[in-house]
Protein backbone atom coordinates (compact mmCIF):
# COMPACT_ATOMS: atom_id res chain seq x y z
CA UNK A 1 0.00 0.00 0.00
CA UNK A 2 1.54 3.61 -0.93
CA UNK A 3 2.38 5.69 1.91
CA UNK A 4 0.75 8.86 2.27
CA UNK A 5 3.67 11.82 1.95
CA UNK A 6 4.21 12.82 6.00
CA UNK A 7 3.98 16.41 6.63
CA UNK A 8 6.73 17.36 8.79
CA UNK A 9 5.91 20.12 10.91
CA UNK A 10 9.66 20.41 13.05
CA UNK A 11 10.72 21.66 9.63
CA UNK A 12 10.47 25.18 10.40
CA UNK A 13 11.46 28.32 8.81
CA UNK A 14 15.34 28.40 9.71
CA UNK A 15 15.52 24.68 8.60
CA UNK A 16 14.20 25.32 5.10
CA UNK A 17 16.88 28.89 5.33
CA UNK A 18 19.48 25.76 6.25
CA UNK A 19 17.98 23.38 3.10
CA UNK A 20 18.56 27.04 1.07
CA UNK A 21 22.25 26.97 1.66
CA UNK A 22 23.12 23.66 0.82
CA UNK A 23 21.40 24.04 -2.36
CA UNK A 24 23.51 27.17 -3.09
CA UNK A 25 26.73 25.41 -2.21
CA UNK A 26 25.54 22.28 -4.27
CA UNK A 27 24.91 25.07 -7.21
CA UNK A 28 28.81 26.69 -6.88
CA UNK A 29 30.09 23.14 -6.84
CA UNK A 30 28.33 22.78 -10.23
CA UNK A 31 29.63 25.82 -11.41
CA UNK A 32 32.92 25.11 -10.49
CA UNK A 33 32.91 22.05 -12.20
CA UNK A 34 31.54 23.88 -15.48
CA UNK A 35 34.31 26.73 -15.18
CA UNK A 36 36.66 23.82 -16.36
CA UNK A 37 35.49 22.54 -19.14
CA UNK A 38 35.65 23.59 -23.06
CA UNK A 39 33.21 26.06 -24.08
CA UNK A 40 31.75 23.12 -26.04
CA UNK A 41 30.90 20.87 -22.80
CA UNK A 42 29.47 23.88 -20.95
CA UNK A 43 27.27 24.17 -23.41
CA UNK A 44 26.18 21.10 -24.07
CA UNK A 45 26.28 20.20 -20.15
CA UNK A 46 25.56 23.58 -17.93
CA UNK A 47 24.90 22.84 -14.52
CA UNK A 48 22.34 19.50 -15.36
CA UNK A 49 24.28 17.00 -13.81
CA UNK A 50 23.59 12.95 -12.94
CA UNK A 51 22.58 14.04 -9.62
CA UNK A 52 19.72 16.57 -10.85
CA UNK A 53 18.48 14.19 -13.22
CA UNK A 54 18.18 11.27 -10.96
CA UNK A 55 17.01 13.25 -7.70
CA UNK A 56 15.03 15.56 -9.30
CA UNK A 57 14.03 14.34 -12.71
CA UNK A 58 13.72 10.83 -13.14
CA UNK A 59 17.01 10.08 -14.57
CA UNK A 60 15.97 12.04 -17.31
CA UNK A 61 19.65 12.79 -19.09
CA UNK A 62 18.07 15.73 -21.21
CA UNK A 63 16.76 18.87 -19.22
CA UNK A 64 13.37 18.96 -18.85
CA UNK A 65 10.17 21.18 -19.65
CA UNK A 66 8.65 22.00 -16.86
CA UNK A 67 5.51 23.31 -18.24
CA UNK A 68 3.81 23.43 -14.48
CA UNK A 69 3.15 27.24 -13.63
CA UNK A 70 3.88 26.52 -9.65
CA UNK A 71 5.65 24.95 -7.24
CA UNK A 72 4.26 22.88 -4.34
CA UNK A 73 5.80 23.26 -0.80
CA UNK A 74 5.86 20.82 1.64
CA UNK A 75 4.92 22.87 4.22
CA UNK A 76 4.28 26.57 5.50
CA UNK A 77 7.71 27.49 6.24
CA UNK A 78 9.25 26.13 2.67
CA UNK A 79 6.63 28.29 1.36
CA UNK A 80 7.65 31.43 3.78
CA UNK A 81 11.35 30.76 3.41
CA UNK A 82 11.32 30.55 -0.81
CA UNK A 83 8.81 33.67 -1.28
CA UNK A 84 10.98 35.96 1.29
CA UNK A 85 13.97 34.59 -1.08
CA UNK A 86 16.10 33.01 1.98
CA UNK A 87 16.03 29.83 -0.45
CA UNK A 88 16.36 29.31 -4.10
CA UNK A 89 12.45 28.13 -5.33
CA UNK A 90 10.56 28.70 -8.32
CA UNK A 91 7.24 29.61 -6.90
CA UNK A 92 5.50 30.68 -9.97
CA UNK A 93 6.76 30.27 -13.59
CA UNK A 94 6.30 34.13 -14.53
CA UNK A 95 9.03 34.89 -11.77
CA UNK A 96 11.31 31.67 -12.17
CA UNK A 97 10.65 28.42 -13.69
CA UNK A 98 13.18 25.22 -13.52
CA UNK A 99 13.71 24.75 -17.41
CA UNK A 100 14.24 28.38 -17.64
CA UNK A 101 17.04 28.03 -14.97
CA UNK A 102 18.68 25.42 -17.18
CA UNK A 103 19.30 27.82 -19.92
CA UNK A 104 20.15 31.14 -17.72
CA UNK A 105 23.09 29.27 -15.90
CA UNK A 106 24.24 27.76 -19.21
CA UNK A 107 23.95 31.41 -20.70
CA UNK A 108 25.60 32.78 -18.16
CA UNK A 109 28.68 30.47 -18.13
CA UNK A 110 28.95 30.40 -21.51
CA UNK A 111 28.98 34.50 -21.90
CA UNK A 112 31.76 34.52 -18.67
CA UNK A 113 33.52 31.45 -20.36
CA UNK A 114 37.44 31.41 -19.90
CA UNK A 115 37.57 34.12 -17.34
CA UNK A 116 36.48 33.29 -13.33
CA UNK A 117 34.09 36.24 -13.83
CA UNK A 118 30.35 34.90 -12.46
CA UNK A 119 27.15 36.43 -14.15
CA UNK A 120 23.87 35.41 -13.91
CA UNK A 121 21.41 35.57 -16.47
CA UNK A 122 18.07 36.62 -17.22
CA UNK A 123 15.97 35.00 -20.07
CA UNK A 124 12.73 37.13 -20.99
CA UNK A 125 10.34 37.30 -23.69
CA UNK A 126 12.19 38.67 -26.33
CA UNK A 127 15.36 40.55 -27.73
CA UNK A 128 13.78 43.61 -27.01
CA UNK A 129 12.21 42.78 -23.56
CA UNK A 130 15.67 41.75 -22.57
CA UNK A 131 16.53 45.44 -23.41
CA UNK A 132 13.94 47.22 -21.79
CA UNK A 133 15.00 44.72 -19.06
CA UNK A 134 18.76 45.60 -19.05
CA UNK A 135 18.44 49.54 -19.08
CA UNK A 136 15.16 50.09 -17.43
CA UNK A 137 16.37 50.12 -13.70
CA UNK A 138 18.70 52.81 -14.40
CA UNK A 139 16.48 55.35 -16.21
CA UNK A 140 14.66 55.14 -12.81
CA UNK A 141 13.65 58.88 -10.61
CA UNK A 142 16.73 60.20 -8.77
CA UNK A 143 17.00 63.11 -7.12
CA UNK A 144 20.69 63.72 -7.76
CA UNK A 145 20.64 63.30 -11.17
CA UNK A 146 17.05 64.84 -12.49
CA UNK A 147 17.64 64.73 -16.31
CA UNK A 148 18.05 61.40 -17.02
CA UNK A 149 19.82 60.27 -20.54
CA UNK A 150 21.68 58.06 -21.53
CA UNK A 151 24.54 57.80 -24.46
CA UNK A 152 23.76 54.75 -27.97
CA UNK A 153 25.27 54.31 -30.84
CA UNK A 154 23.42 54.89 -33.57
CA UNK A 155 24.11 52.08 -35.37
CA UNK A 156 21.78 49.69 -33.76
CA UNK A 157 18.76 47.15 -34.72
CA UNK A 158 15.72 49.09 -35.91
CA UNK A 159 13.69 47.78 -32.90
CA UNK A 160 16.28 49.27 -30.41
CA UNK A 161 16.51 53.07 -32.48
CA UNK A 162 12.34 52.66 -32.17
CA UNK A 163 12.50 51.73 -28.04
CA UNK A 164 15.35 54.47 -27.53
CA UNK A 165 13.44 57.12 -29.75
CA UNK A 166 10.21 57.13 -29.72
CA UNK A 167 9.23 54.70 -26.80
CA UNK A 168 12.14 56.51 -24.06
CA UNK A 169 12.31 59.98 -25.96
CA UNK A 170 9.43 60.47 -27.41
CA UNK A 171 6.85 58.99 -25.22
CA UNK A 172 8.84 59.22 -21.64
CA UNK A 173 11.16 62.16 -22.17
CA UNK A 174 14.50 60.16 -21.59
CA UNK A 175 16.76 61.66 -24.30
CA UNK A 176 18.68 59.19 -26.13
CA UNK A 177 22.27 60.98 -27.54
CA UNK A 178 22.84 59.15 -30.58
CA UNK A 179 26.49 58.39 -31.63
CA UNK A 180 26.82 58.65 -35.13
CA UNK A 181 30.35 57.25 -35.47
CA UNK A 182 30.48 54.84 -32.32
CA UNK A 183 34.88 53.90 -33.32
CA UNK A 184 35.07 57.50 -32.39
CA UNK A 185 35.97 58.06 -28.49
CA UNK A 186 36.24 61.27 -28.38
CA UNK A 187 32.46 61.35 -29.96
CA UNK A 188 30.91 59.23 -27.22
CA UNK A 189 33.26 61.51 -24.93
CA UNK A 190 31.19 64.67 -26.22
CA UNK A 191 28.20 63.09 -25.55
CA UNK A 192 28.14 61.92 -21.30
CA UNK A 193 27.59 63.87 -18.77
CA UNK A 194 26.40 63.42 -15.15
CA UNK A 195 23.57 62.74 -15.61
CA UNK A 196 23.65 60.18 -18.22
CA UNK A 197 22.90 56.58 -16.87
CA UNK A 198 24.35 54.24 -19.39
CA UNK A 199 26.31 53.40 -22.95
CA UNK A 200 24.68 51.57 -24.74
CA UNK A 201 26.30 49.71 -28.49
CA UNK A 202 26.00 46.90 -30.62
CA UNK A 203 28.69 44.37 -30.95
CA UNK A 204 28.90 44.07 -34.54
CA UNK A 205 25.71 45.94 -35.63
CA UNK A 206 22.27 45.06 -37.71
CA UNK A 207 22.74 45.35 -40.19
CA UNK A 208 25.44 47.94 -40.69
CA UNK A 209 27.95 45.71 -39.22
CA UNK A 210 29.72 48.62 -37.11
CA UNK A 211 31.89 47.67 -34.64
CA UNK A 212 33.13 49.54 -31.66
CA UNK A 213 36.15 49.47 -29.17
CA UNK A 214 34.03 47.73 -25.68
CA UNK A 215 37.17 48.33 -23.56
CA UNK A 216 37.78 51.92 -24.60
CA UNK A 217 33.95 52.83 -24.15
CA UNK A 218 33.77 50.61 -20.77
CA UNK A 219 36.41 52.63 -19.40
CA UNK A 220 34.72 55.85 -19.93
CA UNK A 221 31.51 54.26 -18.60
CA UNK A 222 33.40 53.68 -15.20
CA UNK A 223 34.98 57.12 -15.31
CA UNK A 224 31.00 58.31 -14.73
CA UNK A 225 30.53 54.93 -12.88
CA UNK A 226 27.98 54.03 -15.10
CA UNK A 227 27.64 50.31 -17.12
CA UNK A 228 27.86 49.85 -20.23
CA UNK A 229 25.55 47.74 -21.96
CA UNK A 230 26.21 45.54 -25.11
CA UNK A 231 24.24 43.85 -27.81
CA UNK A 232 25.84 41.07 -28.37
CA UNK A 233 23.67 39.56 -30.77
CA UNK A 234 25.28 39.43 -33.58
CA UNK A 235 28.38 37.63 -32.41
CA UNK A 236 27.43 35.34 -29.65
CA UNK A 237 29.90 34.70 -26.97
CA UNK A 238 31.32 31.70 -29.67
CA UNK A 239 32.92 34.96 -30.88
CA UNK A 240 33.18 37.55 -28.42
CA UNK A 241 32.13 37.79 -24.91
CA UNK A 242 31.59 41.51 -23.78
CA UNK A 243 31.78 40.88 -19.83
CA UNK A 244 35.85 40.08 -20.47
CA UNK A 245 36.62 43.07 -22.27
CA UNK A 246 34.83 45.69 -19.93
CA UNK A 247 31.06 45.58 -20.43
CA UNK A 248 28.96 45.51 -17.25
CA UNK A 249 25.76 43.66 -19.48
CA UNK A 250 25.28 41.54 -22.41
CA UNK A 251 21.56 41.15 -24.09
CA UNK A 252 21.14 39.02 -26.91
CA UNK A 253 17.78 38.66 -29.06
CA UNK A 254 18.62 35.00 -28.52
CA UNK A 255 16.11 34.64 -31.14
CA UNK A 256 18.75 34.44 -33.88
CA UNK A 257 22.00 32.85 -33.59
CA UNK A 258 21.99 30.97 -30.05
CA UNK A 259 18.59 29.56 -30.77
CA UNK A 260 19.02 28.96 -34.62
CA UNK A 261 16.99 26.55 -35.88
CA UNK A 262 13.97 29.33 -35.40
CA UNK A 263 11.93 28.05 -32.99
CA UNK A 264 11.45 30.55 -30.40
CA UNK A 265 11.32 34.64 -29.91
CA UNK A 266 13.24 35.07 -26.68
CA UNK A 267 15.78 37.06 -24.94
CA UNK A 268 18.61 36.62 -22.79
CA UNK A 269 20.28 39.87 -20.00
CA UNK A 270 23.52 38.63 -18.59
CA UNK A 271 25.26 41.00 -15.86
CA UNK A 272 28.53 40.40 -14.29
CA UNK A 273 28.25 40.62 -10.59
CA UNK A 274 29.54 44.08 -9.30
CA UNK A 275 28.62 46.27 -11.88
CA UNK A 276 29.11 49.44 -11.84
CA UNK A 277 26.38 52.26 -11.49
CA UNK A 278 25.68 55.36 -9.19
CA UNK A 279 21.67 54.66 -9.42
CA UNK A 280 20.40 51.91 -7.76
CA UNK A 281 21.36 49.83 -4.37
CA UNK A 282 23.96 47.99 -3.58
CA UNK A 283 21.76 44.66 -3.75
CA UNK A 284 21.25 46.19 -7.45
CA UNK A 285 25.42 47.06 -7.56
CA UNK A 286 26.27 43.26 -6.64
CA UNK A 287 24.31 40.60 -8.49
CA UNK A 288 22.19 42.69 -11.23
CA UNK A 289 20.95 39.29 -12.75
CA UNK A 290 19.32 38.13 -9.78
CA UNK A 291 17.93 41.27 -8.37
CA UNK A 292 16.37 42.07 -11.84
CA UNK A 293 15.10 38.71 -11.71
CA UNK A 294 13.44 38.53 -8.50
CA UNK A 295 11.87 42.44 -8.43
CA UNK A 296 11.60 44.48 -11.79
CA UNK A 297 11.43 41.38 -14.13
CA UNK A 298 8.62 39.95 -11.51
CA UNK A 299 6.39 42.88 -11.14
CA UNK A 300 6.71 43.62 -14.98
CA UNK A 301 6.71 40.20 -16.16
CA UNK A 302 8.57 39.24 -19.30
CA UNK A 303 9.44 35.71 -19.25
CA UNK A 304 9.05 33.15 -21.50
CA UNK A 305 7.50 29.51 -22.21
CA UNK A 306 9.40 26.78 -20.46
CA UNK A 307 9.18 24.90 -23.75
CA UNK A 308 11.21 28.06 -26.14
CA UNK A 309 13.79 28.03 -22.53
CA UNK A 310 14.24 23.76 -23.90
CA UNK A 311 14.22 24.66 -27.28
CA UNK A 312 16.70 27.57 -27.10
CA UNK A 313 18.78 25.67 -24.80
CA UNK A 314 19.31 22.69 -27.33
CA UNK A 315 20.09 24.46 -30.19
CA UNK A 316 22.88 26.76 -27.79
CA UNK A 317 24.88 23.34 -27.55
CA UNK A 318 25.80 23.44 -31.35
CA UNK A 319 26.50 27.48 -30.82
CA UNK A 320 30.54 27.23 -31.45
CA UNK A 321 30.42 24.92 -34.43
CA UNK A 322 27.48 26.40 -36.09
CA UNK A 323 28.83 30.17 -35.70
CA UNK A 324 32.04 28.26 -36.78
CA UNK A 325 30.50 27.63 -40.22
CA UNK A 326 28.61 30.53 -40.86
CA UNK A 327 31.57 32.59 -40.10
CA UNK A 328 33.42 30.81 -42.77
CA UNK A 329 30.88 31.32 -45.18
CA UNK A 330 30.02 34.68 -44.65
CA UNK A 331 33.86 35.26 -44.93
CA UNK A 332 33.62 33.44 -49.02
CA UNK A 333 30.29 35.53 -49.40
CA UNK A 334 32.05 38.67 -48.61
CA UNK A 335 35.03 38.44 -50.94
CA UNK A 336 32.88 36.99 -53.68
CA UNK A 337 30.49 40.33 -53.49
CA UNK A 338 33.24 42.40 -53.00
CA UNK A 339 35.10 41.34 -56.35
CA UNK A 340 31.76 41.11 -58.05
CA UNK A 341 31.15 44.45 -61.03
CA UNK A 342 27.65 44.67 -60.05
CA UNK A 343 28.42 45.10 -56.17
CA UNK A 344 29.50 49.00 -55.10
CA UNK A 345 30.75 48.13 -51.69
CA UNK A 346 31.17 45.05 -48.66
CA UNK A 347 30.85 45.68 -45.27
CA UNK A 348 31.79 42.60 -43.07
CA UNK A 349 34.84 42.82 -40.60
CA UNK A 350 37.02 40.14 -41.98
CA UNK A 351 37.34 42.23 -45.28
CA UNK A 352 40.84 43.97 -45.24
CA UNK A 353 38.64 46.83 -46.51
CA UNK A 354 36.96 47.23 -43.58
CA UNK A 355 37.68 50.28 -41.65
CA UNK A 356 38.04 48.71 -37.92
CA UNK A 357 39.34 45.50 -39.17
CA UNK A 358 42.28 45.56 -36.65
CA UNK A 359 40.34 45.69 -33.95
CA UNK A 360 38.09 43.00 -34.99
CA UNK A 361 40.62 41.25 -34.93
CA UNK A 362 41.66 41.62 -31.78
CA UNK A 363 37.82 40.97 -30.88
CA UNK A 364 36.64 38.34 -32.85
CA UNK A 365 37.96 35.13 -32.21
CA UNK A 366 36.08 31.81 -32.54
CA UNK A 367 36.36 30.45 -28.87
CA UNK A 368 38.53 27.44 -28.03
CA UNK A 369 41.05 28.03 -31.32
CA UNK A 370 43.38 30.94 -32.47
CA UNK A 371 40.60 31.41 -35.66
CA UNK A 372 39.58 35.13 -36.62
CA UNK A 373 36.32 34.74 -37.02
CA UNK A 374 33.90 37.60 -37.99
CA UNK A 375 30.05 36.44 -37.85
CA UNK A 376 27.39 35.53 -40.17
CA UNK A 377 26.14 38.79 -41.31
CA UNK A 378 27.41 41.10 -44.11
CA UNK A 379 25.98 44.46 -45.66
CA UNK A 380 26.82 44.68 -49.99
CA UNK A 381 25.72 48.10 -51.35
CA UNK A 382 24.41 47.23 -54.63
CA UNK A 383 25.68 49.47 -57.30
CA UNK A 384 22.51 51.60 -59.07
CA UNK A 385 22.57 53.86 -62.14
CA UNK A 386 21.79 57.08 -59.35
CA UNK A 387 22.64 57.79 -55.61
CA UNK A 388 18.99 56.78 -54.18
CA UNK A 389 17.72 54.30 -56.03
CA UNK A 390 17.29 50.80 -55.73
CA UNK A 391 16.01 49.23 -59.03
CA UNK A 392 18.87 47.11 -59.61
CA UNK A 393 18.82 46.01 -55.48
CA UNK A 394 15.46 44.73 -56.08
CA UNK A 395 15.58 43.33 -59.24
CA UNK A 396 18.37 40.99 -57.68
CA UNK A 397 16.63 40.69 -54.54
CA UNK A 398 13.66 39.57 -56.31
CA UNK A 399 15.29 36.78 -58.10
CA UNK A 400 16.79 35.14 -55.22
CA UNK A 401 16.16 31.28 -55.40
CA UNK A 402 17.22 29.71 -52.29
CA UNK A 403 18.12 32.60 -49.78
CA UNK A 404 14.80 33.79 -48.26
CA UNK A 405 13.83 36.90 -48.72
CA UNK A 406 12.85 37.99 -44.87
CA UNK A 407 13.60 39.99 -41.92
CA UNK A 408 15.67 37.47 -40.11
CA UNK A 409 19.30 36.68 -39.50
CA UNK A 410 21.35 33.92 -37.45
CA UNK A 411 19.22 31.13 -38.96
CA UNK A 412 20.59 27.54 -40.20
CA UNK A 413 19.14 28.69 -43.42
CA UNK A 414 20.64 31.80 -44.89
CA UNK A 415 18.34 35.07 -45.49
CA UNK A 416 18.98 38.20 -47.04
CA UNK A 417 16.92 41.60 -45.87
CA UNK A 418 16.26 44.75 -47.89
CA UNK A 419 16.61 46.60 -44.77
CA UNK A 420 15.38 50.52 -45.94
CA UNK A 421 11.75 48.47 -46.60
CA UNK A 422 11.90 46.35 -43.56
CA UNK A 423 13.85 46.55 -40.31
CA UNK A 424 14.79 50.12 -40.95
CA UNK A 425 11.23 51.01 -42.96
CA UNK A 426 10.03 52.99 -39.76
CA UNK A 427 13.07 55.57 -38.95
CA UNK A 428 12.74 57.41 -41.93
CA UNK A 429 15.41 59.59 -43.81
CA UNK A 430 17.23 60.79 -40.81
CA UNK A 431 17.26 57.43 -38.99
CA UNK A 432 18.42 55.40 -41.65
CA UNK A 433 21.05 57.67 -42.31
CA UNK A 434 22.39 57.19 -38.20
CA UNK A 435 22.32 53.72 -39.08
CA UNK A 436 24.07 54.00 -42.72
CA UNK A 437 21.34 52.02 -44.46
CA UNK A 438 20.69 52.95 -48.11
CA UNK A 439 18.35 51.62 -50.54
CA UNK A 440 20.78 49.74 -51.92
CA UNK A 441 21.95 47.67 -48.96
CA UNK A 442 21.25 44.58 -49.11
CA UNK A 443 21.95 42.39 -45.98
CA UNK A 444 23.11 38.71 -46.01
CA UNK A 445 22.94 36.53 -42.99
CA UNK A 446 24.67 32.97 -43.89
CA UNK A 447 23.06 30.14 -42.67
CA UNK A 448 24.72 26.28 -42.31
CA UNK A 449 24.15 25.46 -45.91
CA UNK A 450 27.47 24.71 -47.93
CA UNK A 451 29.00 28.19 -49.18
CA UNK A 452 29.09 27.16 -52.86
CA UNK A 453 25.13 26.99 -53.12
CA UNK A 454 24.73 30.23 -51.24
CA UNK A 455 27.03 32.19 -53.52
CA UNK A 456 25.80 30.03 -56.81
CA UNK A 457 22.25 31.60 -55.65
CA UNK A 458 23.65 34.96 -55.27
CA UNK A 459 25.90 34.92 -58.35
CA UNK A 460 22.44 34.02 -60.75
CA UNK A 461 20.44 36.61 -59.24
CA UNK A 462 23.10 39.56 -59.81
CA UNK A 463 23.13 37.70 -63.50
CA UNK A 464 19.42 39.02 -63.96
CA UNK A 465 20.73 43.09 -63.36
C1 LIG B 1 20.88 43.13 -32.72
C2 LIG B 1 19.47 42.87 -32.33
N1 LIG B 1 19.06 43.19 -31.10
C3 LIG B 1 17.78 42.99 -30.70
C4 LIG B 1 16.85 42.47 -31.55
C5 LIG B 1 15.44 42.26 -31.08
O1 LIG B 1 15.26 40.92 -30.79
P1 LIG B 1 13.83 40.16 -30.82
O2 LIG B 1 13.37 40.15 -32.23
O3 LIG B 1 14.16 38.81 -30.27
O4 LIG B 1 12.93 40.94 -29.92
C6 LIG B 1 17.24 42.10 -32.85
C7 LIG B 1 16.24 41.53 -33.78
O5 LIG B 1 16.49 41.41 -34.96
C8 LIG B 1 18.58 42.31 -33.24
O6 LIG B 1 19.00 41.98 -34.46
Amino acid sequence: MEKEMTIHTEKDFNYWVEKGKEMIRDRQKRISRAKKWKFDTVATHGLYDLNQALKLNNGSIMEPVYLSPAQAYENSYEMEAGLAYEMPTWCYSRIANPSTYFLEETAALLETYGSDLEATALATSSGMSAIRTATDSFLVKDERFPKPNFVASAKVYGGSFQQFWVRRWQEQGIEVRWIKNPLDLEEWQSKVDDNTRFLYGEFPSNPSVDIFDITAVSELAHAFEIPLIVDSTCASPALTRPLLLGADIVVHSASKVISGSGTSIIGLMIAKKNIVSKIGTDEMREDFGTWAKLWPYRDNGPSISPMSAILTLNDMRTLRMRVEQMSESAMKVARFLESHPKIESVHYPGLESYAAHNLAKKYMKLVDSDKNLYGYMLAAEIKENAPGESINTRKFYDALKMIWRATDLGRVKTVATLNAISTHQQQGEEGRALAAIKPSTCRIACGVENADDIIADLEQALNVI
